[in-house]
C-alpha cells in the first residue's frame, strides 16, 4: 500500500486558516483569469486585423480607454498573485530546509510586489506622446 505523506503546510491553526483563504483565492482568481486572459487573447488576436494590427499605436489606443487600463491592471495583479501563491505552494511542499523555504518564498513575494508596482505604473501612467521636443521620435498620431 502506498502512504502519501502529510503535506507540510499548513504548519499550525493560524496558518491553516490562511491556507484556506489561499486555497479559495486560487479557485476564485482562476475563474476570473479565464475571462481576463481569453478575453484579452480574443480581442487582440481575433477581432479587427488580428495579430497584424498589434503595434505601438494599438497598445496606445487600448490604454487611452480606462476600461482596458482596468482590465489589464486586474489581469496583471491576479496573474502575479495567483502565480506567486502557486509557486509558494510548490516551495512549501518541496523545499527540504527551513532556511531555503523561507528565502525562496521571500524572493518570490519580493519579485511579485516589484513587478506589480512596475506593471501598474505602466498601465496607469502610460503616455504615448511624452516629449514634444523629440519630433522625429514621436508616433505619427501625436500632435507636433
Ligand atoms: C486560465 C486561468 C487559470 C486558471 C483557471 C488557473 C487555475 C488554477 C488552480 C485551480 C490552481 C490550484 C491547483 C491546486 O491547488 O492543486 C492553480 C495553481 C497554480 N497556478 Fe493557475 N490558473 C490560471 C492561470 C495561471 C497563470 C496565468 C499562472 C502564472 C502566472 C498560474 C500559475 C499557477 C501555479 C504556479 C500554480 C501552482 C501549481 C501547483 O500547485 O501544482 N496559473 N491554478
Amino acid at each position: 500500500m502506498v502512504t502519501i505523506e502529510t503535506p507540510r503546510s499548513p504548519r499550525n491553526r493560524k496558518s491553516a486558516n490562511r491556507e484556506k483563504w489561499a486555497w479559495l483565492f486560487m479557485r476564485a482568481s482562476g475563474v476570473v483569469l479565464i475571462v481576463l486572459i481569453f478575453g484579452h487573447l480574443f480581442i487582440n488576436l481575433f477581432t479587427g486585423d488580428g495579430i497584424k494590427a498589434i503595434d505601438f499605436a494599438f497598445v496606445a489606443g487600448k490604454w487611452a480607454n480606462p476600461f482596458w487600463q482596468v482590465w489589464d491592471t486586474l489581469m496583471l495583479w491576479l496573474a502575479l498573485i495567483h502565480g506567486t501563491n502557486g509557486m509558494r505552494t510548490l516551495v512549501n511542499d518541496y523545499a527540504e530546509r527551513e532556511g531555503w523555504r523561507k528565502s525562496l518564498n521571500f524572493s518570490l513575494w519580493t519579485i511579485c510586489i516589484l513587478l506589480i508596482v512596475l506593471g501598474t505604473l505602466v498601465t496607469t501612467t502610460f503616455d504615448p506622446c511624452p516629449d514634444t521636443s523629440v519630433v522625429s521620435a514621436l508616433p505619427q498620431f501625436c500632435s507636433k
